[in-house]
């Protein structure tokens, strides 16, 4: 699907470098890209943020970070890695800061020849996306004369239908569709990028992979954490911005997509929107019946969080994808924090057998078949299918057949933000969200939003560590 060649020459400027976002995950992604020899050797980071800190006590920090967060680190490593890292002080606001970068940049491309190639990264809070960009327009730094210029935008991107699409003409007023990468880290993960070699590189499954077979998909991301330190921003999100129209939407989109013609940006993207513009909207019977809110208790009082608050730390939906493969077959989501486990999983619930057959021998059940996807953790696939249990009489159990990813093919440490970094330097767009696709979920998700803004109602309390409400 892809080469595994290094990046090409370029630099990396990170602005929000002193956020968690670049400690936890960006930093020691780069990491790992180093360790397989995915970076070139003309490579640099530029560290962009508000705290004041000087050069060194950057790399410090950043070194403190990658052996905080990475994986058996080695430190030759870690020093090699970090010798690359510069950073520039400032206020996103302010201009001073791009005049400074674009100071910065000159003396970068000289010191590593990084060819005038420059990824964009906003790790930053949302509302400082489009300033930024067009800032970076303004002082030309943006224009591809003598390089590639793209710019990675990080989630969430809009906090309903109408900002996401203001933002989409923010950002395009100053670049081109080409140059934007709008990340959702959900498409880095392995076990998710291989759905598409799981359906689309095997005769046996998408023969029955259609509303014939199928009787619904559940598809549940829990988390046993709750907000923790994010308070602050997750109360003006809640679970359904946080985690709706990206991720799961990303997960349905291609559990359910028509083979696409080619593996190529286009190609996988227009399948995939297709399927989130063919959602049957919701009607007012349906928001009552087919979607649930919920917050756990005590998630009034984590740090930055109202005391009054109304967000939900849970939700679960029920949906149809209206086309001639889905009518009628439910797909069942949900999502929320501190629930009982970390788990991310999607379950294809086949039809039952009939059971006249078997009746007649005394067998009073048949459990429908089930492929479960685990995409984290214990990555792998499992197919439950009915067995006879030995002996005598006519017995029937479900037996198990369980493929693990670790042990097949091992499993490399990472962050999901590996490939997607890579990609992004190599131009391909094919793990990234398109603005279609982007405002077909926003669109979707449009009604519920409004109805919960309208509610007075509280959503339903449940306890830590329990599924959420009914
Ligand atoms: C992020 C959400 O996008 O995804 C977080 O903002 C959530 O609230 C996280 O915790 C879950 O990602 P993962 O990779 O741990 O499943």
């Amino acid at each position: 699907m892809r080469s595994d060649a290094p990046a090409p020459p370029c630099t990396l400027v990170i602005f929000g470098a002193s956020g968690d976002l670049t400690h936890r995950k960006l930093l020691p992604a780069l990491y790992y890209l180093y360790e397989q020899k995915l970076l070139p050797e003309q490579f640099a980071v530029i560290g962009v943020a508000r705290q004041e800190l000087s050069a060194d006590a950057f790399r410090r920090e950043a070194a403190k970070h990658l052996r905080a967060f990475v994986k058996n680190p080695k430190p030759a490593l870690v020093a090699r890695l970090v010798k690359r890292l510069r950073y520039v002080v400032g206020d996103f606001g302010a201009p001073d800061v791009f005049l400074k970068l674009k100071r910065e940049l000159v003396e970068v491309e000289r010191a590593h020849a990084t060819k005038g190639n420059v990824l964009f990264y906003m790790a930053t809070a949302p509302d400082y996306f489009a300033p930024i960009v067009e800032s970076l327009a303004q002082q030309g730094l943006l224009r591809e004369d003598r390089g590639f210029r793209r710019v990675v935008v990080e989630k969430p991107f809009g906090r309903d239908l109408k900002s996401a699409c203001e933002l989409n003409a923010r950002l395009l007023a100053v670049a081109d569709e080409k140059q934007i990468f709008r990340i959702d880290h959900y498409l880095g993960k392995e076990t998710v990028q291989n759905l598409l070699v799981f359906r689309f590189g095997n005769a046996i499954f998408e023969p029955i992979w259609n509303r014939r077979y199928i009787d619904h998909v559940q598809l549940t991301v829990a988390e046993d954490i709750g907000v923790e330190g994010r308070g602050g921003y997750y109360d003006t999100a809640g679970a359904m911005r946080d985690m709706v129209p990206n991720h799961i939407f990303q997960l349905i989109s291609l559990i359910g997509m028509e083979p696409p013609s080619a593996f190529d940006a286009d190609s996988v993207r227009e399948e995939q929107g297709k399927v989130i513009r063919a959602f049957a909207p919701l009607s007012p019977e349906d928001l009552k019946r087919h979607v649930v809110r919920g917050q756990y208790k005590g998630y009034r009082s984590e740090p930055k969080v109202a005391r009054d608050s109304r967000t939900e730390t849970f939700t679960a939906m029920k949906l149809y994808i209206e086309n001639w493969r889905w009518a009628d077959v439910p797909f069942i989501f949900r999502t929320g924090k501190k629930l009982p486990c970390r788990t991310s999983e999607i379950v294809i619930q086949f039809r039952r057998a009939p059971l006249r057959l078997f009746r007649q021998a005394g067998v009073e059940a048949i459990t429908p078949n089930q492929i479960v996807i685990r995409i984290q953790p214990n990555e792998g696939i499992a197919l439950n299918f009915e067995a006879k249990v030995p002996g005598p009489s006519m017995k029937v159990g479900t037996v198990n057949m369980d493929f693990r990813y670790q042990d097949y093919f091992g499993l490399r440490p990472s962050t999901g933000y590996e490939r997607l970094l890579h990609d992004a330097m190599l131009g391909d767009a094919m793990l990234f969200r398109r603005a279609d696709a982007l405002e077909a979920g926003w669109a979707f998700v449009e009604p519920v939003q409004k109805a919960w803004a309208r509610s007075r109602a509280r959503p339903a309390a449940y306890k830590p560590g329990t599924w959420g409400p009914p």
